[in-house]
């Protein structure tokens, strides 16, 4: 089985800063570092790490060729990445304060122009079963996640950053939604629905230190999964690993609750570390891990 990510490539650009900026605030930063990162790539790189087979589909400019090769070695199959001319490489400025906690700002770049030929190419060579998985980082998701449906593929959507109209047009084809906590609210907000009124059969809500919940809104079930005790210090992509370990856990075959303890792991040794796809934990490291 496999796992087809139509998803973003950014150049991380971490700021560390003794607190977030307020508006009109100028603040010196103490430090900065390039990593790899992206919603879409951290959750390539999680679930290669977490040993599944995975495609990225995506974009970057003639300036991304470093981001390309470095998801080569992460174990990521980067054949149907295309590199545009005249098109800057997304790029993130991540703000990181004392406590861990992050402010975002994004320029999506080639992440907007993903064609509807380029995501056809990909998932034709996609097979029943395999997993394709979206964000709201890159374009034509919707497209994708209807084709994923013609093809019987499973979709799974990861609803970051929150937009209500892109994720109305992707619900329809969805089979599995993660949610943070403040986009569960952003989604009630804009739609009126909680997590149990969705048309999804399975969401997923991640709640930081407090674990996370589970909807299946099959069976009417909600089960909670407490977090790891562990101190951040910095929380940036710890939400794209655990959906990453998630998919990859549910691909080869393991049971939910087990996909979910695995994926638990995995972003609690990911917040305890500074940076995104980078320094994503592997298999065995997460396995090894004491908490
Ligand atoms: O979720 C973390 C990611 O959000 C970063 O890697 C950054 O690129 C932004 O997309």
């Amino acid at each position: 089985m496999a796992i087809y990510n139509l998803g973003s490539i950014n150049a991380d650009f971490f700021y560390r800063v003794p607190h977030l900026p307020a508006a009109g605030e100028t603040l010196a930063a103490t430090s900065v570092l390039r990593g790899l990162g992206g919603k879409g790539t951290n959750m390539s790189v999680a679930a290669a790490r977490a040993a599944a087979r995975t495609i990225h589909i995506g974009a970057v400019g003639e300036d991304g060729k470093w981001a390309v090769e470095r998801l080569l070695e992460y174990g990521v199959d980067t054949r149907h990445i295309a590199t545009l001319p005249e098109t800057p490489t997304g790029h993130a400025i991540i703000n990181v304060d004392d406590a861990g906690e992050n402010a975002i700002v994004l320029l999506p770049g080639a992440n907007h122009v993903i064609s509807e030929a380029a995501i056809g190419s990909a998932l034709s060579e996609a097979s029943p079963g395999d997993t394709l998985l979206i964000q709201n980082e890159t374009n034509n998701q919707a497209y994708a996640a209807e084709m994923a449906k013609q093809l019987d593929l499973f979709t799974a959507c990861a609803a970051a950053p929150f937009e209500a109209e892109a994720m109305q047009a992707v619900l329809p084809y969805t089979d599995i939604l993660f949610l943070n906590a403040v986009e569960a609210a952003q989604f009630e907000q804009a739609t009126g629905q909680a997590p149990p009124d969705l048309p999804v059969s399975q969401v997923i809500v991640t709640k930081g230190s407090q674990g996370c919940s589970l909807y299946d809104n099959g069976s009417g079930e909600i089960r909670h999964f407490p977090a790891l005790p562990v101190t951040p210090v910095d929380t940036t992509g710890a939400g794209d690993t655990f959906t990453g370990y998630v998919l990859a856990a549910l691909d080869r075959g393991m049971p939910m609750p087990q996909a979910i303890a695995l994926a638990t792991r995995a972003s609690a040794l990911m917040v305890t570390r500074h940076g995104t796809a980078d320094v994503i934990p592997d298999l065995k490291e997460v396995q090894d891990a004491s908490f």
